[in-house]
């Protein structure tokens, strides 16, 4: 069995993967399991030590989740976060009850004491929130460390024993210095060094591919976008000739986009491409739909329907490769503890039966590991630093029945904001820019007319990881140009509109 440097147990948080990737960062191996892991699993991955990750759920809840209690006898460092924090007092009696005022964003703590925890670090920084729930009393044997406005037992720890609590994420990139203090446990507390990097990550993969694959051939699922390209270049140097690269056009792309993948693959990549046009099947199934997760999940199901239509085509194909990232995973919430908050195409929007085995090489690391691995891999810029584009496409960039008149405005609304934001250099600033048709009319004046037309809403966002996200600060004079284009060359859009929520609490897709 792989051993582990630093084991998560998993509680349900959005973030616990992040916990993981913030310590690979940093050269730290660690490996995610379900809370409720055995104490002999956790013994045999010979961890230097544990970290409980927060959840959704109340520790005096009659459905709480607990890990096996004996986690707190191995003699092992142990730092909770969020729920692993209120988990912690709880075992060790202190009181854990609602807060009266929940706490959800930025806060500032104020460092009371020092401690291996906060070695090098300033006295006051920027924490990120996300709690309903508060400890009330110190357990016994531990200490204040930290301190917020809101909370005198923010930061606790016994030191002697190596527990130390949080009750903000480290692990969100809005913590400011959220990365050292895990580090810090990582350094101080458990001894790890720093050994891990991305190159180890796609020997393991390779090997892991070639066992499982056998003499068996795969066929991979590309969109043109980074992860399915890095899948595709992955499966290339570990199994050659036994990959077969499909493209399927569900008729939901943006302009231009079948035929900028084919050359993509054939001019950069240099893998032949078997292009398949199922536009039809999946508009038609997509009539008269307004449900989001409905939407999802036929357009899930479809694409492993024509996948495994293409897969007879050959013989011996056994298994479908997708570029399946971490966070399509929680957010579909097919692990641990987690709540959906939408089904993923490839994930949560799959059909329950399927012929074709999954190989998913990415599904544990993040969007940004995925460029590292892509350049590794040799890929070029251009295909690394794409803007993700989602499998459902332009369907859940409309509000309500997707429909080839609606995916027009939309197509031609999407080429004027990238024209724009690429000619002024935005686009390279930015992790995502889309626009989105929000079926709503409303009341304009154009010459001497009224019009009563469609508004567009364009979303352009910051984040590194999509696990969180900003709206970009785009110059005023950018966003006139783009709205004034958009409502001048495209004919029934009345009104641009510019989305400037953070995802939490929004999420960066619209459904
Ligand atoms: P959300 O909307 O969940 O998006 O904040 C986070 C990132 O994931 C992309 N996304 C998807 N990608 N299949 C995909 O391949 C999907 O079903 C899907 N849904 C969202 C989204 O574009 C953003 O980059």
């Amino acid at each position: 069995m792989k051993k582990a440097d630093i084991l998560v147990l998993d509680f349900g948080s959005q973030y616990t993967q992040l916990i993981a990737r913030r310590l690979r960062e940093q050269g730290v191996y660690a490996e995610i399991l379900p809370f409720n892991v055995s104490l002999a699993d956790i013994k045999a991955k010979e961890p230097k030590g544990i970290i409980l990750s927060g959840g959704p759920a109340s520790v005096y809840a009659r459905d709480a989740y607990f890990c096996d209690k004996g986690v707190f006898d191995l003699g092992l460092p142990i730092l909770g976060i969020c729920y692993g924090m209120q988990l912690m007092a709880h075992h060790f009696s202190a009181s854990v009850a609602p807060a009266g005022h929940k706490e959800y964003g930025k806060a500032t703590i104020e460092i009371q004491k020092d401690s291996a925890l906060f070695k090098n670090l300033p006295k006051k920084q920027t924490v990120w929130m996300s709690h309903s729930d508060k400890v009330e009393n110190l357990p016994q044997g531990f200490e204040v460390l930290a301190t917020s406005e809101n909370s005198p037992f923010c930061v606790f720890a016994n030191e002697e024993k190596k527990f130390f609590a949080l009750q903000f994420h480290p692990e969100v990139q809005h913590s400011e210095f959220g990365k050292n203090i895990l580090k810090n446990f990582a350094k101080y507390a458990c001894n790890c060094e720093s050994v891990w990097n991305m190159g180890s990550f796609a020997k393991t993969q390779t090997e892991k591919i070639r066992e499982e694959v056998g003499s068996d051939k795969v066929l991979c699922a590309v969109s043109g976008g980074v992860d399915s390209s890095v899948v595709a270049a992955l499966l290339s140097s570990a199994i050659k000739k036994q990959v077969i690269v499909v493209f399927v056009d569900n008729g939901l792309l943006r302009a231009n986009e079948r035929e900028q993948v084919e050359f993509m693959f054939k001019n950069t990549l240099k893998t032949d491409l078997i292009s398949i046009d199922a536009s039809e099947i999946f508009l038609s199934r997509l009539a008269g739909v307004i449900d989001p997760e409905q939407k999802r999940k036929i357009i899930g199901n479809t694409f492993i329907e024509v996948f495994e239509q293409e897969a007879k085509k050959h013989s011996d194909v056994k298994y479908l490769a997708q570029g399946t990232l971490y966070t399509d995973i929680i957010e579909s919430s097919v692990i641990g503890a987690s709540k959906t908050i939408k089904s993923h195409h490839n994930v949560g929007g799959l059909p329950e039966k399927m012929n074709l085995k999954l190989i998913e090489p990415l599904k544990e690391i993040f969007k940004d590991e995925v460029r590292v691995l892509g350049l590794e891999l040799g890929l070029s810029k251009e295909v690394v630093y794409r803007h993700p584009f989602p499998g459902p496409g332009l369907a859940i960039r409309i509000m309500g029945e997707v429909n080839r008149p609606s995916l027009e405005l939309l197509r031609q609304a999407d080429v004027i904001l990238l024209e724009e934001l690429k000619s002024t250099g935005w686009y390279d600033k930015t992790w995502q820019a889309f626009c989105v048709l929000l079926n709503v009319k409303s009341v304009g004046v154009m010459g001497d007319n009224r019009t009563y037309d469609n508004t567009i809403c364009i979303r352009v966002v910051d984040a590194s990881d999509g696990m969180t996200a900003t709206f970009s600060h785009l110059p005023y004079e950018i966003l006139e140009n783009i709205s004034r284009r958009i409502i001048n060359e495209v004919k029934g859009i009345n009104r641009v509109v510019y989305d400037i929520s953070s995802k939490p609490p929004a999420t960066i897709e619209w459904e």
